[in-house]
């Protein structure tokens, strides 16, 4: 274990601050190059074509399977097989892009299209649905049984992270992907949930242990991260029998420095769950469910049109809902930052956005400066605005134990999910972008931990 070190009352650092220091993006070196540390594996050559992991997990053909109706402009009436098919497809959903061979697209987005994200439904009392684990399988739009009936009292999605399958494209970096992608999944889920009038609640508060046996998920080659329930009381995330382990693929690599942070950030029983649980938080139902049309046909913006002009209405528009309430129990401070390049009655340059308002932050930043900190990529330059999302780190973990860490992973996902679909929503285009370390600490130093990029423009060119 890392050692704590005090200082002031303060804790200095623990191991989710110096997991974020060492995957941290610099001026000096190419993302693809390690860098020298005895904590990051060794000779692991990234992108390795012969290793390339599986896309989903699979299961034996014996088990039962059920398929999901086609979604549907859903009925509202509780939470039964057509909702579910409608939670499922408009989060975590496959499509096909036209013209694009056998690449296969999803309802959200993920960093580098690796999608390593897998959905259980814990089902309790969903109509048309016996009460058992069920894995979700995107590409069929069906359901497998995995596992007997939980304990509990409400339905309940888990999420999973499968690390290989982003790790092996960005190596250690990709425990922040599983939590973006993860964020950016949910971002769908709740708008849905918002629209078909489903109580939905987002949940760190879980004991890690727990949760990987309801689903049959193996450590280290896959997390429990997030669930979210669906309806009121308690919900059934208690396993009450063994569960299938499924098949990930050969050949993962796994990365001592990843099992750190999520060790150090796991809850180890239900009473640290309970005491993680402080309170749910969430703006009034029904914020979001505007964005519901855009689900279907969000994509990432390829190129933006260079010196193109929004409107301030459009920017406060994606803004407002990009950084709506979540309703959820990491109740943790993020930070989101704009830089203004081409917004009318707007100048350009830094705001930070705080409380529906934009307040000038007293810095010289452009375009060349958002290029350079989206690790060099025209999207960032060419939009009209970017979003940057941050935090106080050490404050934030000192504070709220190592597990918001977590938390705050997830919700720049989430917020840049919704940007997508508000963008989309404003007539605009949206690419997340990752960002280099470095130069956002230099940008924002008193919000100086990097969590996300969006930039939002007005789309054009070729992908
Ligand atoms: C967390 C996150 C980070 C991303 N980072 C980048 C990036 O740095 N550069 C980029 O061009 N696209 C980035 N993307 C966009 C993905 O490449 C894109 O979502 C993926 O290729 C799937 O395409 P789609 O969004 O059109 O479905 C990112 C997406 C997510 C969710």
């Amino acid at each position: 274990m890392f050692t704590w070190v005090l200082s002031e009352g303060i804790l200095l650092e623990n191991e989710a601050v110096l997991y974020h220091e060492l995957t941290a993006y610099s001026r000096d070196r190419h993302w693809l190059k390690p860098i020298s540390d005895e904590r990051i594996l060794r000779g692991f050559r990234p992108l390795s074509q012969g290793r390339r992991p599986w896309p989903d997990k699979r299961y034996d053909a014996a088990l039962d399977r059920v398929s999901l109706p086609a979604p549907a402009a859903a009925a509202t009436a509780g939470l039964d097989l057509a909702v579910l098919s409608r939670l499922l497809n408009d989060s975590a959903g496959m499509r096909t892009a036209a013209g694009r061979g056998e690449l296969r697209f999803r309802a959200a987005s993920s960093a580098g299209n690796r999608h390593p994200i897998e959905s259980y439904v814990c089902a309790r009392g969903i109509t048309g649905l016996p009460d058992g684990v069920w894995h979700y399988d995107a590409a069929a739009h069906r359901l497998v049984l995995v596992g007997p009936a939980p304990r509990g009292e409400c339905a309940a999605l888990l999420l999973t992270g499968v690390p290989w399958r982003t790790c092996w494209r960005y190596a250690e970096r990709g425990y922040r992907h599983l939590w973006w992608d993860a964020g950016s999944q949910i971002a769908n889920l709740s708008v849905v949930a918002d629209h078909l009038r489903v109580p939905a609640t987002v949940r760190l508060g879980f004991a890690d242990a727990d949760a990987a046996a309801l689903v049959g998920a193996e450590t280290p080659w896959e997390l429990p991260l997030v669930a979210v329930t669906l309806g009121r009381g308690e919900p059934a995330l208690e396993a009450s029998g063994p569960a299938e382990p499924g098949d990930l693929g050969p050949d993962h690599t796994s990365f001592p420095l990843i099992d750190m942070v999520h060790d150090a950030t796991t809850l180890a029983d239900s009473a640290a769950a309970r005491a993680w649980t402080r309170a749910i938080g969430g703006g009034p139902s029904g914020t979001t469910s505007s964005l519901v049309p855009f689900i279907a046909g969000r994509r990432s913006a390829g190129r933006f049109v260079a010196g193109a002009h929004t409107g301030a209405g459009q920017l406060h528009q994606v803004l407002d809902l990009a950084a709506a309430e979540l309703h959820w129990d990491g109740d943790v401070d993020v930070d989101l930052h704009v830089i203004v390049h081409t917004v009318r009655g707007i100048a350009p340059g830094l705001y930070r956005w705080h409380e529906g308002t934009l307040q000038r932050v007293p810095a010289d930043i452009g375009p060349h400066d958002a290029y350079e900190l989206a690790v060099r990529q025209d999207p960032a330059r060419d939009a009209a605005f970017v979003l940057l999302l941050s935090c106080d780190l050490r404050r934030l973990v000192a504070g709220r134990g190592a597990r918001a860490y977590r938390a705050v992973q997830l919700a720049a996902g989430v917020v840049v999910g919704r940007a997508y679909l508000a963008a989309a929503a404003a007539g605009l285009g949206c690419r997340a972008l990752t960002f280099n370390d470095d130069v956002l600490a230099r940008m924002l130093p008193a919000s100086p931990a990097g969590l996300l990029l969006a930039a939002v423009g007005v789309p054009g060119g070729k992908d």
